[in-house]
Order: structure tokens, then C-alpha cells, then sequence
């Protein structure tokens, strides 16, 4: 069974979140591919084989991102986007019944009210995702980042319990 992370990264942090999930979840003995792959990159139908999928981006403006939002990233320094995780939650195809786990990464110091996670979850049950549940949240220091401190090995850990959760059969 196969596990697909889509993710969607400015300034790099909700990617090494979402590679270190994956390495977790291979060193937990996933059977199968974990693929890692970038909102732009990302299908619009999930493969029949996919058993799991993990939906990550980062928190702006208490929710995913927005056009204005990542306008005022890149404004900051981070790479432009078009798209986010938003947009391309509105156009996958719903695949009911399929396992889907959201994360995000957020700022710590400031402790704002929030998730991306948690709205991304929201958004992909009302696209037919029925089974999406909110995950995960990871901190990062600043807008820009870094990650905080440990915050990749608990991202590492999470993997390794998804995997066994997904080798049980227990999704
Ligand atoms: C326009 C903008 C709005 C943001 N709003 C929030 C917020 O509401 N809550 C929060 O915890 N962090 C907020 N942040 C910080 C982001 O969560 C942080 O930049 C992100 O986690 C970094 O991930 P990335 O490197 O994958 O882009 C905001 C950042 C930007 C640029």
C-alpha cells in the first residue's frame, strides 16, 4: 500500500517536516512507496494504490494559505506560489472511505490561535474525504523558520507510528 505526503512549503520548513515524516515512516517499515510531492506536482486523482494520504502546509492567517497571504510571504523572502494546499484540495477528486491525515507547521513563540492542519481537515471532508482527521502541528521559530529544535525526530516519530497504523491495518 502506498503513501502519498502532498505538501506545500515558502520558505522550506513544511518540507522537511513532510521528508522527515516520510523517512519515519520508511525506517517503520511501510510497506510500499512514500512519495513526497510538492501541491504544484501534486494529482488530482489519488492512484488506487495510495492507502494513506498525508496533507501538509503551513498555517497562515490562522488557515491555509491564501493568494494575499503568500503574496506577503514572498514579500518576506519566501519562493512566490501560485497555488497552496487550499486550491488543490478544491480540485482533487474525493476519494471516500480513503484514510487522510493533515499536519502543518506554525509559529511557536507567538502561540496564535489556528492550524492550517485543523482547516485543511475541515476542507477535505466537506470535498467527500470522509475520513480526513486533523494530525499533527510542528513549530518553527520565526515566519521564516528554522524548524524548532527536535521538532524533525518528533516529525520522524509521527512517521514511524503512521506506518504502523498503516502496516496494521488499522487506518
Ligand atoms: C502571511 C503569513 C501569515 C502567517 N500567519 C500565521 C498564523 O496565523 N499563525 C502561525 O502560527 N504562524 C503564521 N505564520 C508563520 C507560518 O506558519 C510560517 O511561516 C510557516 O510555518 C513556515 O513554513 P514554510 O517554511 O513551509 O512556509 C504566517 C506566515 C506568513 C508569511
Amino acid at each position: 500500500m502506498n503513501v502519498l505526503i502532498v505538501h506545500e512549503s515558502m520558505f522550506g520548513n513544511t518540507h522537511q517536516i513532510a521528508s522527515a515524516v516520510a523517512e519515519g515512516m520508511r525506517q517503520g517499515g511501510a510497506d510500499g512507496d512514500v512519495r513526497v510531492v510538492h501541491v504544484d506536482d501534486a494529482p488530482t486523482a489519488i492512484a488506487d494504490d495510495v492507502g494513506l494520504l498525508l496533507v501538509g502546509g503551513p498555517t497562515h492567517g490562522f488557515s491555509m494559505t491564501r493568494p494575499q497571504t503568500r503574496q506577503d510571504a514572498a514579500t518576506k523572502g519566501a519562493t512566490p506560489a501560485r497555488e497552496g494546499v487550499r486550491e488543490w484540495i478544491a480540485t482533487v477528486a474525493p476519494r471516500p472511505g480513503l484514510p487522510v491525515v493533515t499536519f502543518d507547521t506554525r509559529v511557536h513563540v507567538k502561540m496564535l490561535p489556528g492550524s492550517a492542519a485543523s482547516a485543511a481537515a475541515k476542507a477535505l471532508r466537506h470535498r467527500g474525504f470522509d475520513r480526513a482527521e486533523r494530525g499533527e502541528t510542528f513549530w518553527v521559530e520565526d515566519v521564516a523558520g528554522p524548524v524548532v529544535e527536535g521538532e524533525l525526530d518528533r516529525a520522524r516519530e509521527w512517521g514511524v507510528k503512521l506506518a504502523a497504523r498503516v502496516s496494521h491495518g488499522v487506518s
